[in-house]
């Protein structure tokens, strides 16, 4: 199939790059075009703007930081919706309130495209290796035309409502792990005076009642982070988790609903960022708190 990807950061350059090893072929553009290059290298074809991009595909793949990349890529000068849209599935897979998702799909069906939201759990890796875990909003039958190739990028999909309904599951589904990292920080705080192994510790965690998936997966780039060591690639910086978060409270708000919680967390998350931790992996906030916990 042809399938085009505009935009191209960590989450649609690794996407991207299993489309090619899946088969299909390939069309990329991103705003700083430098990021197209080991994609074209890996037989991709760039193009000069997402219109041309919507030209050459049957199907457009985004996975953009938010609302403003979205309306810059779909709605700008050369946006895709200025392109050929008529008859092309788009499917949309950034972190973003549902409101923002049921917009988008009635311009792209007013262009005579077909709209299927299905943002993602899992990260980089994940989406390296076509598994992915997706939250699909959008009538049946287009969801079933976006199936097979949602199929091919997750190794589990869920349609779960009309477009939106994706959007609401994938804030809630991210709410616990973000509030976590620091529920994790605080848990630490009262037991690092035993000098525990901290993969140990990490790994002993997994093991209880407590303990969720991301200590499985990211315990010991958690257990780096906490003997102050880099745990690697930031996948999923702290600045985006504020985003977020964020969006997290401004949907709530949307409903009259408070979430404690979440702003508490966000608070820490904003704090971390001031002081140069933004662009650090979340793995790394369980290790802020502990060093600011005895002002
Ligand atoms: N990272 C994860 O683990 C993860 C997991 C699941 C879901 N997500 C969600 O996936 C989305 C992308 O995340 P990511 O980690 O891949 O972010 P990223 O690496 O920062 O990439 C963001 C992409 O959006 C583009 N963009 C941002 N503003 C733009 C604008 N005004 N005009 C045109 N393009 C713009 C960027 O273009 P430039 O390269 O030119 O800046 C880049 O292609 C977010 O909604 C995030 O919440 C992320």
């Amino acid at each position: 199939m042809r399938v085009g990807v505009a935009g191209v950061g960590r989450m649609g350059a690794a996407i991207a790059a299993h489309l090619i090893d899946a088969g299909h072929a390939v069309t990329v553009w991103n705003r700083a075009p430098e990021k197209t290059r080991p994609l074209a290298d890996a037989g991709a074809k760039v193009a000069s703007s997402p219109a041309e991009l919507a030209g050459e595909v049957e199907a457009v793949v985004t996975i953009l930081t938010n609302r403003e990349a979205l309306a810059a890529v779909y709605e700008g000068p050369s946006g895709l919706l200025t392109g050929d849209a008529k008859g092309k599935l788009f499917i949309e897979m950034s972190t973003v309130q549902p409101r923002d998702e049921v917009a988008l799909a009635e311009k792209v069906r007013a262009k005579g495209g077909i709209f299927v939201e299905c943002p993602v759990g899992g990260t980089v890796g994940p989406a390296r290796q076509g598994k992915l875990l997706g939250v699909a909003g959008a009538a049946k039958e287009d969801f079933a035309r976006a199936k097979p190739l949602l199929d091919q990028m997750c190794r589990r999909v869920e349609h779960v409502g009309r477009v939106g309904a994706g959007a609401s599951l994938k804030l809630a589904l991210n709410l616990p792990l973000l509030v976590y990292y620091q529920a994790l920080a605080e848990a630490y705080v009262l037991c690092r005076h035993l000098k525990l192994d901290n993969k140990w510790l990490m790994e002993f965690l997994s093991d209880t009642s407590g303990g969720p998936n991301v200590l499985k997966n990211r315990g010991p780039a958690i257990a780096a982070a906490l003997d102050g060591n880099d745990p690697g690639t930031a996948n999923f910086d702290i600045d985006m988790i504020r985003k977020d978060l964020a969006t997290m409270l401004a949907e709530a708000k949307a409903s009259g609903a408070t979430l404690p919680l979440v702003e508490k967390a966000l608070s820490i998350y904003d704090d971390a960022s001031r002081e140069g931790w933004g662009k650090r992996d979340g793995a790394w906030l369980p290790a802020y708190w502990p060093g600011r916990a005895q002002r």
